[in-house]
């Protein structure tokens, strides 16, 4: 399934000798898994308590011996990191707390090289107040071309001192900041729908479309094999701003999010990507509308969409279900294959969520979540269900870095050691995604954990949990029932079998509180999420790989998953 193609003729981003081929393998991503690897937080090879790209360079043989098909790097551009990168100043190079341009040539020649492909995070909402081409519309007169590339607009109130409409920003706060005039005088406001140093671009103007299609020309001819668009439903906006009402509908007469003509940007896209087989598009897209939602993945648009009502879903059998039918029923008459994603860097991280009494999340209620008490051998009982279940599904999935260790959500970082902006910008109300960011342990008994190298001048960016000693790489590699040998072998399993990744799947008849399917007629999935351990159909010869120990009779318990061998 999973097959690495066959050595061809050399085509941009080949590595020679792996046999990865960019050009051949067009639909590898239709069963992959994805590995989402958060720089910052990954390995840091310089000392400075920062990952950066000679950490993953040095951590590559961990991931393919792991056995995903592709890293998702979150962006690794030159950013004032005021969001974690996603206020990028230079979308052609890389942020030197990272390494260089010829680091990032490295990581794709190397990841390459290990059969593993690179999809990078492309920002196309907004970019970063210290990217040139704003500070050349600041320093630029009203109405110029250069304001023109992002939103501008005069104040309201007798002398412009109220922003240009209602907006909120999605971080907290008014979604406008008023700027300064080259003159010195109070002037226009502009248009930030995340943090006050991430300016909104205007999608409108012919120079920011120019200016992104050379951007994934640039990223596809160094090699990268698929590009995942941040915030991919808020590009455009209304031209006339007008007031929001708090709950109107994503759609098109939404004042900016999943507005028709966004669509007519990743046509365009698509047909750039389409000039360099194989490489895909992914769209972030949090609206709620499964119908909406399948218009970015119909002909001629996108790849394929992340899949958050999944992501969102509580550990429940039949909200599962239902999830899992919504999102199968909406990919089936585009043909798109689905994805699966239990966490990423922006929410919960999922053994955390399912330790709570309510294992649901929602971005909006992350305070409300983070009051309840955790059970965390009940969450990672449940983690490692859930990471079969996901596994066992049609399509491609996502492992967001550190949950194949089993990590927890770090609910107590000191306050002022937090850095997300929705933190601050939210006085606090909001704990923020810091919690999930925490630097990955990799070996030794205490923080950092092997995350820098011996003789580091910094400690870790965020502090690692003491606890983790028994959570790294070193300490769960080869014992018997870790996280990560689950993930493993799951992976292992997952690329050999031709029945997983993409392809049919059919229910089976099953108890409440059960998800039972069949995939291909040969490998068979059961999920018991109910309250009782049950039979199993077949005899225990025929498990393939069990979330848990089955019980001394042979039953499944509570919160366990098998794979089971039909054929
Ligand atoms: C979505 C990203 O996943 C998130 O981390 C970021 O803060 C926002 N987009 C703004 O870029």
């Amino acid at each position: 399934m999973h097959e690495l193609p066959a050595a061809g003729p050399s085509a941009t981003g080949d590595s020679g000798d792996s046999g990865y081929s960019a050009d051949s393998g067009d639909s590898w991503w239709r069963s992959a898994a994805i590995y989402q690897l958060y720089v910052r937080s990954f390995a840091d090879g310089s000392g400075d308590g920062v990952g950066d790209l000679a950490g993953v360079r040095a951590r590559l043989p961990y991931l393919a011996e792991l056995g995903v098909d592709a890293i998702w790097f979150n962006p690794w551009y030159p950013s004032p990191m005021s969001d974690a990168g996603y206020d990028i100043s230079d979308y052609r190079n890389i942020e030197p707390a990272f390494g260089t341009l010829a680091d990032a040539d490295a990581v794709i020649r190397e990841a390459h090289g290990h059969g593993i492909r690179i999809i990078i995070d492309v920002v196309p909402n907004h970019a970063s107040d210290q990217h040139p081409w704003f500070a050349e519309a600041l320093a630029a007169p009203p109405g110029s071309a250069a304001r023109d590339r992002f939103w501008f607009r005069p104040g309201r109130g007798a002398s412009g001192e109220l922003p240009p409409n209602n907006w909120q920003s999605i971080f907290g706060g008014p979604a406008w900041t008023r700027i300064t005039e080259p003159d010195g005088a109070p002037g226009e406001w502009y248009l930030h729908l995340f943090a006050p140093e991430q300016p909104d671009f205007n999608w409108a103007s012919a120079d920011v479309r120019g200016e992104f299609e050379d951007v994934l020309r640039f990223w596809f001819e160094r090699g990268a094999d698929g590009i995942r668009i941040d915030s991919a439903a808020l590009l455009t906006k209304d031209p006339g701003l007008p007031d929001v009402d708090a709950d109107a509908a994503p759609g098109p007469s939404h004042p900016y999010t999943d507005r028709d003509d966004v669509h007519e940007i990743y046509r365009s896209w698509r047909a750039v990507a389409d000039e360099y087989p194989g490489r895909v598009l992914i769209g972030e897209i949090w609206i709620p509308d499964t119908g909406r939602l399948a218009r970015y993945v119909g002909p001629g648009e996108l790849h394929t969409v992340f899949n958050f009502p999944y992501l969102s879903c509580p550990w429940d059998a039949k909200q599962l279900r239902e999830v899992i039918d919504n999102t199968l029923a909406l990919h089936a008459p585009v043909a798109a294959p689905a994805t699966w994603v239990l966490s990423n860097h922006d929410v919960d991280r999922i053994v955390t969520r399912y330790g709570r009494a309510d294992t649901a999340f929602s971005l909006h209620q992350r305070a409300y979540f983070h009051s309840f008490p955790v059970d965390l051998q009940l969450g990672t009982r449940r983690a490692r269900a859930a990471a079969l279940l996901t596994m066992a599904l049609p399509g491609g999935v996502y492992i967001y870095q550190g949950e194949e260790l089993g990590l927890w959500e770090v609910q107590d970082i000191p306050d002022e050691l937090r850095q997300d902006p929705i933190w601050r910008r939210t006085g606090g109300a909001d704990p923020g995604r810091d919690g999930s960011r925490v630097p990955l342990p990799w070996s030794g008994n205490e923080p950092p954990f092997g995350f820098s190298p011996a003789g580091a001048t910094s400690a870790p960016w965020l502090p690692q949990p003491k606890e983790w000693r028994d959570l790294t790489v070193t300490a769960e590699a080869g014992r018997p029932g870790s996280m990560l040998e689950l993930y493993r072998a799951a992976l292992r399993i997952r690329r050999l079998e031709p029945a997983l990744g993409d392809g049919p799947m059919s229910w089976l008849p099953s108890a409440d509180g059960v998800l039972a399917f069949d995939r291909g007629g040969r490998l068979r999935c059961i999920a018991n999420l109910s309250a009782a351990p049950i039979a199993l159909p077949r005899p225990r010869a025929d498990v393939i790989i069990a979330s848990g120990p089955l019980t001394g009779d042979g039953l499944l318990p509570t919160d366990t998953a098998v794979w089971l061998r039909t054929s």
